[in-house]
């Protein structure tokens, strides 16, 4: 190869170089020129035939264009990586004076809130959540409460009948979530801890009663169960569901056929100026109010749910969704909560995306 051959070489390799105007294309200009069956690799092949010291300069010739070539590759490697790098920021930037997105248009209903925050706090104390069926039997909702026919506690439920199947007791709509205590005993075995939340039903409608509204209940069962956690487990989540750390709880005697002993549920509130406030007011005869029902599963109970009641214990509590929204967020009358007013909702309504939970707050 002439001198003027090689810089003729070198003159074309670099002028391709120059022309690559991408990675890919840059690494088939550098597979050609120094690649195996490169052209720079060809003439040092060739070198073997030339001698003495005409192989040397060309040798050295080569060499040199090697060179220049792979530093113009590598100089254009680094123009081509920061022109993509370029591009990429480019692409990827981030306009921060865009406006927020938009708010969900939908809002959800107090009562799907409330129940999500009573999942939250009971969750957290290891329960799980049971279900049953709006269309309760006889058996379940009553008998198996201990509620048998006949019993006065029957009339006090307002219970809407179904029509039943020649003979055999009437079908009702469930008038409250405690049947889904025996459908549990029925299915689970000891220990068992859950809450269950549901629609319920009775003949009823006032400002602060629906014919069809919610409760949830709760069931603990195992062989050491005692009042001391039944307390425990109503003062924490009704702290917890207030977000009143000193909130008053106390437990009256009262009756339910399914509980014995059996304690209604009061929390400090006060009257004063005919307002409703939840919270710690001073222990005064007025400064409280019933939230919700509780007691003992009475041995019978365990009986008809298949648990032996020697060597079984539990408690059991239920209350009403509603109610407990209606004084959480201040709204007066129940009857709104189902007439499906788009600006109640609105107004009364939470945000979709704001889950709750006892980490992040209710
Ligand atoms: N089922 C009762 C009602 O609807 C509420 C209730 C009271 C549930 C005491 C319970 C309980 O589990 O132990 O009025």
């Amino acid at each position: 190869m002439t001198a003027s051959e090689v810089t003729e070489l070198q003159a074309a390799l670099l002028a391709e170089v120059a022309a690559a105007d991408n990675l890919d294309a840059l690494e088939a200009v550098r597979v050609s020129a120094l690649g195996k069956k490169g052209r720079i690799t060809a003439q040092m092949k060739g070198l073997g035939q030339l001698d003495g010291d005409a192989r040397k300069e060309a040798g050295q010739a080569l060499n040199r264009v090697k060179d220049a070539v792979q530093d113009a590759i590598t100089s254009r490697q680094a123009d081509l990586d920061s022109v993509a790098l370029e591009a990429r920021l480019a692409h990827e930037t981030v306009d921060v004076t865009l406006p927020p997105r938009p708010r969900p248009g939908g809002h959800l209903h107090p009562v799907s809130q409330v129940t999500e925050e009573c999942i939250a706090i009971f969750g957290e104390m290891g329960f799980t959540v049971a279900e049953g069926p709006d269309i309760e039997d006889d058996f379940h909702n009553f008998t198996a409460l201990n509620i048998p026919p006949e019993h006065p506690a029957r009339q006090m439920h307002d219970t809407f009948y179904l029509e039943g199947k020649d003979g055999a007791p009437q079908p009702v709509l469930r008038t409250h979530t405690s049947p889904v205590q025996i459908r549990t005993m029925e299915t689970s075995k000891p220990p068992i801890r859950v809450i269950a939340p549901g629609r319920t039903y009775r003949s009823d409608s006032d400002a602060t009663h629906t014919p069809m509204f919610h409760q949830i209940e709760a069931l603990v069962i195992d062989e050491t169960t005692h009042m001391g956690h039944l307390k425990g487990c109503i003062i924490d989540f009704c702290r917890a569901f207030f977000d009143i750390p000193d909130l008053p709880v106390r437990f009256r005697p009262s009756h339910f056929p399914f509980t014995e002993p059996s304690m209604e549920v009061d929390i400090g509130c006060s009257r004063e100026g005919g307002e409703l406030r939840i919270g710690n007011f001073g222990e005064g005869a007025d400064n409280w109010l019933e939230i919700m029902g509780s007691g003992m599963v009475h041995p019978k109970v365990l009986e008809y749910g298949g648990i032996d009641s020697t060597k079984y214990q539990g408690f059991a509590f239920g209350m009403g969704i509603d109610r407990i929204a209606m004084l959480k967020y201040g709204i007066p009358d129940l009857r709104t909560f189902f007439d499906a007013d788009i600006r109640w909702l609105k107004h009364y309504g939470f945000v979709p995306l704001a889950v709750p939970s006892m980490v992040r707050g209710l």
